[in-house]
């Protein structure tokens, strides 16, 4: 495995690549790699030529009073699982090369973003979308992979794609948990002992909340069944329930369209979101 933190060098490694016709998948990350990562750099391994992985905090998508400091980093521990799990470039460029000096050229998302973490976290998602302009540009990967443990991203990520004629194929991956289904977070690390026995309850009460959907529950009983579970945690606050066709993010009035079940939820020190898609 190879480690890039030249934006240059990585240009030039794409284009050899491409002349060789090899096909790259990618998987952009933060870093602080769990199985949640790992589960998509095995897929793109098994589906391209070879995998490209990018760690890269990424400050613009951070508001001013979220966790980029907080935000866990060990780039050893990454470069070896990277390197173990099948990755064969690392591409781990500096903010200050991703954001040159007087460079203000930045992208805007205007559908999807009033729901979920984009009305939670204004300007979130042109961050997101900011920094996979510039990773695609540079990678120009023939297949990109992204978990549905952040299904709005997926959504936002389809649109931009879409809108930009990007020609990269968008591969959502199912979210991996942990054993008590806590869903894999780089976050989870700073979750208090006590927060962390009680958070396997978000997928708990997401699934009770599937079943409820499933015996024929209208949208605002479950919602609000699901609220009430969560209020109930009494260990942080819930930030939003919500449930939306998917992956269009539009209100719905009932469960006969495929249909996300979403939920933020702050702890002390992390925000934790998960969700159900009911096909
Ligand atoms: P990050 O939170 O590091 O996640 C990188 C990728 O891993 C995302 O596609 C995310 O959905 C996926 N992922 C995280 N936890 C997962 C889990 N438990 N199961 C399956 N997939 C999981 O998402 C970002 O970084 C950033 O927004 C990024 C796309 C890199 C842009 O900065």
């Amino acid at each position: 495995m190879k480690v890039i933190r030249n934006i240059n060098e990585m240009q030039q490694i794409v284009k050899d690549l491409k002349i060789q016709g090899k096909e790259i998948g990618f998987v952009p990350t933060m870093g602080f790699l769990h199985e949640g990562h790992i589960s998509l750099i095995e897929r793109a391994r098994n589906e391209n030529d070879l995998v490209v992985t990018s760690i890269f905090v990424n400050p613009l998508q951070f508001g001013p009073n979220e966790d980029f400091d907080q935000y866990p980093r060990d780039f050893e521990r990454d470069e070896r699982l990277a390197r173990e799990r099948g990755t064969d470039i690392l591409f781990y460029p500096s903010a200050e090369a991703m954001y040159p000096k007087g460079a203000g050229t930045v992208m805007k998302v205007t559908s999807r973003t009033d729901v979920l973490c984009g009305e939670k976290r204004p300007g979130h998602f042109d961050g997101v979308v900011t920094v996979l302009t510039k990773l695609f540009h540079i990678i120009q990967p023939d297949r990109a992979y992204f978990g549905l443990k952040d299904a709005q991203q997926v959504a936002v990520v389809d649109d931009l794609i879409r809108s930009y004629f990007f020609p990269v194929e968008l591969v959502a991956c199912p979210t991996v948990r942990e054993e008590d289904g806590l869903a894999k977070s780089s976050r989870n690390v700073n979750l208090s002992t006590e927060e962390r026995k009680a958070a396997p309850k978000l997928y708990e009460h997401l699934l009770s909340a599937r079943k409820l959907a499933e015996e024929g529950a209208d949208v605002e009983t479950v919602r609000s069944q699901l609220l009430s579970e969560l209020d109930q945690m009494a260990l942080g606050e819930t930030d939003y329930v919500q449930i939306l066709s998917y992956p269009g993010l539009e209100a719905v009035q009932t469960f006969d369209q495929p249909t996300i079940i979403a939920l933020a939820y702050r702890f002390q020190k992390a925000r934790l979101i998960d969700n159900i898609i009911i096909r």
